[in-house]
């Protein structure tokens, strides 16, 4: 049985996750605005990936005789300036997941919840993979620029995820 104060964190994570999905989601639809159909498609994936975080967790709160109770999600932006700017709020966001992931993962230390640290343990692995993903398209934003054929590439590019 899990305790009430892991039992909290847990469902304010998965609304953290569901709310990842939905931001992601809004800026799929920028990008499709914008005519990067590569861009939109991998933040789809992402958006969908984000979903699957929200239901480990719910899933593992059901295993351990919690309650999942889910909460409001916010709305998300509509506009991005740019693409660029649009992946700077995507590390920024991915920052911000870890560092929830990492208090949650604090107070299963605290209470020696040894089955919480190990579920816990893969998504500490899995925002390493988050962060430097979104920071390596992001630096690759920086150095091609907004403009014609470099922007057609690494659209060409993203839209590739998922078929490799
Ligand atoms: Fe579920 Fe992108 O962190």
């Amino acid at each position: 049985m899990i305790s009430k104060t892991l039992q909290k964190a847990i469902n304010d994570q998965i609304q953290k996750e569901f709310y990842s999905s939905y931001l992601y989601l809004s800026m799929a639809a920028y990008a499709e605005s914008e005519n990067l159909p590569g861009f939109a498609h991998w933040l789809r994936l992402q958006q969908q990936e984000e979903q699957g975080h929200a239901m480990k967790l719910y899933k593992y709160l059901n295993e351990r005789g919690g309650r999942v109770e889910l909460q409001a999600i916010e709305q998300p932006p509509t506009e991005f300036s740019s693409p660029t700017k649009m992946f700077e709020e995507v590390l920024e966001h991915e920052r911000f997941v870890t560092a929830s992931i990492n208090k949650l993962y604090e107070k299963a230390l605290k209470e020696n919840d040894y089955a919480a640290q190990i579920m816990l343990q893969w998504f500490i692995e899995e925002q390493v993979e988050e962060e430097a993903t979104a920071s390596e398209i992001l630096e690759t934003l920086k150095m091609a620029g907004e403009k014609g054929q470099a922007l057609l590439m690494l659209d060409r590019q993203l839209a590739r995820r998922g078929m490799d």
